[in-house]
């Protein structure tokens, strides 16, 4: 078999060419890692699992007319996406304090706030994906006014949907990151929902109990992490049927 060009290798994905002119596979690892890489495990059925519900989240934002980069799903890590031209930011929303922003600003973890944040961290690990403002993102040239504008008003529309999902399923949305991607349709651009929606880059708590289903699972080591993500595929229908055989490999005599 042909072997296939690699493009980009990522912590928790990799990008291959796709099978036409603008087509990329993105390929779910297994591997997690958090605090930039400082922690790193192998967490089996991980990569099925986020490749899964990737393909639910982006498949009903696009059925809700939010632009996404997800064609369709291949195979079990698999999805075929449009290839886009990144923009160097990560585009978080809260709705509820916890993480860094609990940590920069003393707000005690759980805490509502007041309305929707939404802020930008310019992609770089080597400074550690630093928080930036609009000034920063405008003055160095990383999107315009404008993409700014359509970032907030789509990771907005995210926002509702996803709230609007989780909370369907006895599940609170606290706060999330995506990526977002430039595409080109003759002269015009526009801006559409790129790399992944998954446990990675939420945070995800039980409305009842508070439990967590997210990655914090494993950056605070809480349990399994694996068994947090199935949870949440289990709640939302999505779950592989055979996804135990994946997690568990058994050899036939
Ligand atoms: P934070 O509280 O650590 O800034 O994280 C905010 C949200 O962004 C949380 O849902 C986790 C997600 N996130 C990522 O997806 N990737 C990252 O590298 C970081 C730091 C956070």
């Amino acid at each position: 078999m042909a072997r296939r060009t690699k493009v980009y290798e990522g912590k928790a994905k990799v990008l291959y060419e796709g099978p036409e002119p603008g087509t990329l596979v993105q390929y779910f690892k297994d591997d997690a890692t958090a605090f930039n890489a400082e922690k790193k495990a192998v967490i089996e059925g991980k990569g099925a699992l986020n490749n899964r519900l990737s393909e639910f989240f982006m498949t009903g934002l696009n059925g809700i007319g939010v632009p996404t980069h997800f064609i369709r799903r291949l195979n079990m890590r698999e999805q075929l996406i449009r290839a886009v031209e990144m923009i160097p930011l990560e585009v978080v929303v809260r709705n509820v304090a916890a993480g860094s922003l609990s940590k920069r600003l003393g707000i005690e973890e759980g805490t509502a706030l007041p309305r929707p944040i939404v802020e930008f961290y310019f992609k770089d690990d080597s400074l550690g994906d630093p928080l930036v403002t609009e000034e920063h993102v405008i003055a160095f040239g990383w999107a315009s006014q404008q993409d700014l504008d359509d970032m907030v008003a789509l990771a907005l529309r995210v926002n509702d949907f996803l709230s609007g999902v989780m909370m369907g399923v006895g599940i609170r949305l606290i706060d999330f990151k995506i990526e977002i991607g430039r595409v080109w349709e003759g002269d015009f651009q526009r801006l559409i929902v790129a790399d992944e929606i998954s446990p990675d880059s939420c945070r995800l708590w039980d409305i009842k109990t508070g439990q967590k289903f997210d990655k914090d699972v494993f950056r605070r080591d809480l349990g399994s992490l694996a068994d947090a993500y199935t949870e949440v595929a289990r709640r939302l229908g999505v779950l592989p049927r055979n996804i135990a055989a994946v997690a568990k490999p058994t050899l036939i005599n």
